[in-house]
């Protein structure tokens, strides 16, 4: 997939994710196979530019091309400015949100909310385009509600406003995630515009990203929460897309060394107070499905030292696969 300048390896994409899509989970899903990760959200208004949290988000250290990040607001002149503020940062690609249904983002008419007002969004996305040299991509849902679905006429105005690529989520901002993801509102964008169009919503496995691309036409899938925990769900996918066959499932021990990775990178970004708090959602994410996860969530969720939390991580997986290898 081609993103103005830019050749993406693949067509596969990771979702914004506030909270997730951090720099040591943009890496790494990059390094398992994503051909792009898109940042999370970084707000368009200027006042919270100096703080801890925005200026981590600008933090894109080792980061390979390219370094896609996104923005949210309302404002067709702080948007500009905050798309000229990230590419100073090191942004290669801006991407706007009109996606995000939060109550945050919402209420201050930003994110899906701006679906409802067509001559506004022409203006943001015009302003935001003409601001920076480099490509603007933008994410959307289907529509405002299911009575407003108008993907259609956003995916035009976006095209006449010079947005090189658009990420759709098949869901409406009403349907919040609630319900199934539809195909049928992307397969109409992707039949009216010529821009590439990215599919999105509810995208688990291998078969369903080949079904969707099938159906809708798409040029690429973005992928969020199934790459919690799974962030090797790239390469599965990028071989199912070429091979049509799976590629063998990783072992614990590969899962048990990407997630100690993982761990060592969030320490590493944060400092080890933050670090191990945050790290306790990826390790639950991780940990799910596997036998007696739910008594070692509770367990390593009490701990506060990155040497604990390494060392009950390591022991959990090297016991699981003890456990696998005398069973076999
Ligand atoms: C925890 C979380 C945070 C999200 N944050 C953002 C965000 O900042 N910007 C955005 O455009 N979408 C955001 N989304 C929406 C995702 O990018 C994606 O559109 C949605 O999760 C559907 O894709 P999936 O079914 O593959 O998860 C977020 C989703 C989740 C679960």
């Amino acid at each position: 997939m081609q993103i103005g300048p830019y050749r993406l390896k693949n067509n596969l994409v990771l979702a914004p994710m506030a909270g997730v899509t951090d720099l040591p989970f943009r890496k790494l899903c990059r390094k398992l196979g994503a051909g792009m990760a898109v940042s999370e959200m970084v707000s368009s208004n200027s006042l919270l530019w100096g703080s801890h949290k925005t200026r981590r988000r600008a933090d894109h250290r080792g980061e390979p091309e390219p370094r896609s990040v996104q923005i949210a607001g309302a404002d067709p002149r702080m948007m500009a400015e905050a798309a000229r503020h990230n590419v100073e940062r090191g942004a290669q690609i801006i991407d706007i949100n009109m996606g995000c249904p939060a109550k945050k983002i919402c209420n201050v008419m930003a994110g899906s909310a701006l679906l409802h007002h067509e001559p506004l969004v022409g203006r943001i996305l015009e302003a935001v385009v003409g601001a920076v040299e480099v490509p603007v991509t933008l994410k959307i849902r289907t529509g405002w509600d299911t009575e407003h679905r108008n993907a259609v006429a956003i995916a035009r105005i976006a095209e006449q406003a010079g947005i090189q690529a658009l990420a759709v989520h098949g869901r409406t901002r009403a349907c919040m995630y609630r319900g199934e993801a539809e195909f049928d509102t992307i397969r109409a964008v992707k039949r009216s515009v010529t821009i590439p169009v990215i599919a999105n919503g509810d995208i688990g496995d291998p078969e369903k990203a080949r079904e969707v691309l099938d159906y809708t036409g798409a040029d690429g899938v973005m992928i969020g929460r199934a790459a919690q925990g799974r962030p090797w769900i790239f390469r599965e996918v990028e071989h199912y897309l070429a091979t049509g066959t799976r590629l063998a499932e990783p072992s614990l021990q590969e899962i048990r060394d990407i997630l100690l990775g993982h761990l060592v990178s969030l320490y590493g970004f944060y400092g080890e107070h933050s670090g191990v708090r945050i790290a306790r959602k990826h390790i639950s994410w991780y940990s799910k499905g596997q036998r007696h996860g739910a008594a070692f969530r509770s367990a390593v969720n009490q701990v506060d030292t990155k040497e604990q939390q390494l060392a009950m991580t390591k022991d959990f997986f090297e016991r699981l696969a003890n456990r696998e290898e005398m069973a076999a």
